[in-house]
């Protein structure tokens, strides 16, 4: 298979550009390089090894995941200094103690004063917890809310707990997927930093220094100058990038790097539509609404649009007027440049790896949690 054209492949499958991911992870490691903030790199847009050691550059060391299994199957491959960021789960504590336990560094994060418990109660047989307080500013999922004052407490109880370090203080802008254009990126960016800054100066104030970090692909990929006075940035998905990301205003569309190939195996007159052999299986129904030419972007035709999709099976309209049948016979290979990668990729087993078309390997990620 090793150097024939993608379009030997079965459909459906999706595709990586190796040039690109290279290129994107290069780009992201001298930005920050030059900024002099440490790139710890998230892992779960992939989720594989190879893709794992160019985010790395082959040192596999300093990584995110966000799930155990990622976690055990990155230590497992040699990585370490691996932060699971990810509220410490009770009933993953025990196996977290192993990894602590195994690796020279493995980090946790949790807002919860009963996590720390949990972790007191589990004291490890070598060195300490390296514990991140996740602190929510204004993304409004995990973290202990930056305005409350029990963010200043439970930072200063996991600093006094006997057994346990506060290695830093973690906070996830993923509110930036809502904006559009460079100004409003910049703009969730500031107020993330600025957040999470001034809660580092409440914490010296009280006699605590650690490390602090944030990070999406959007604030990462078009920073701002106060970004440079953080200790660390995790961005993820700027390996693949994709449509959304385009959408976002964190890269071009030529920059993004997966594709989900796909044929044509049906001809709805009577419809106005095709049938491809791209469901939701192959692509995930993550972007539903969001694009004009429906889930996805269909690579060299913009007249198209993948108007829905069932388990596997996808629906494909013009976006004006009537199909000519003749420019899709059946068996016609479409191009999808996905929505979402990191949706799209938990979707395949395995990832079809090229250099300018032509195959060069197959990576496989992990699964489960
Ligand atoms: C906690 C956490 N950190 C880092 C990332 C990486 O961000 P992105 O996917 O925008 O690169 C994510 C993504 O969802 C996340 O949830």
């Amino acid at each position: 298979m090793e150097g024939d054209p993608i379009s030997s492949l079965c459909s459906p499958a999706m595709v990586v550009d190796v040039d690109k991911v290279k290129r994107n992870a290069e780009k992201m490691r001298e930005r920050w390089s030059n900024l002099g903030v440490t790139l710890r790199p998230h892992m779960k847009t992939h989720k594989t090894i190879e893709c794992g050691d160019i985010m790395t550059a082959g040192s596999r060391r300093c990584i995110v995941v966000s799930t155990l299994a990622e976690a055990c199957f990155y230590a497992d491959h040699g990585y370490d200094d691996i932060l699971y960021a990810y509220s410490v789960p009770f009933d993953k504590v025990e196996q977290c103690a192993v990894l602590a336990e195994r690796l020279s560094l493995f980090q946790v994060l949790l807002d919860h004063r009963d996590a720390l418990d949990q972790l007191r109660k589990r004291p490890l047989t070598r060195g300490l917890w390296h514990v991140w307080l996740k602190l929510d500013c204004a993304n409004g999922r995990a973290g202990v809310l930056h305005s409350e004052p029990e963010a200043l407490r439970l930072a200063q109880a996991i600093f006094e707990s006997e057994g346990v370090e506060l290695t830093g203080v973690y906070a996830h802008c993923g509110n930036t997927y809502s904006c559009k254009g460079v100004e409003q990126i910049h703009s969730v960016a500031q107020e993330t930093t600025t957040l999470v800054l001034q809660f580092m100066e409440k914490l010296k104030a009280v006699g605590i220094t650690c490390k602090s970090s944030i990070g999406s692909t959007p604030s990462c990929s078009q920073p701002i100058s106060d970004m440079a006075k953080l200790s660390e940035v995790h961005p993820g998905n700027y390996v693949f990038y994709d449509v959304q990301q385009s959408v976002i205003g964190s890269c071009s569309l030529e920059d993004v790097a997966v594709r989900v190939l796909s044929r044509v195996i049906g001809h709805c007159p009577h419809r106005n539509q095709l049938l491809i052999d791209c469901g939701w299986t192959a692509l995930s129904l993550d972007g539903a609404g969001k694009l004009p030419t429906g889930f996805a972007v269909i690579e060299g035709h913009p007249e198209l649009r993948l108007l829905s999709m069932t388990q596997e099976h996808g629906r494909v309209e013009p976006l004006l007027g009537q199909l000519d049948y003749s420019q899709y016979p059946l068996g016609t290979l479409l191009t999808i440049i996905p929505y979402h990668a990191c949706a799209t990729a938990m979707m395949h087993p395995v990832y079809y790896i090229h250099s300018a078309g032509r195959l060069v390997g197959k990576w496989i990620p992990t699964r489960g949690w």
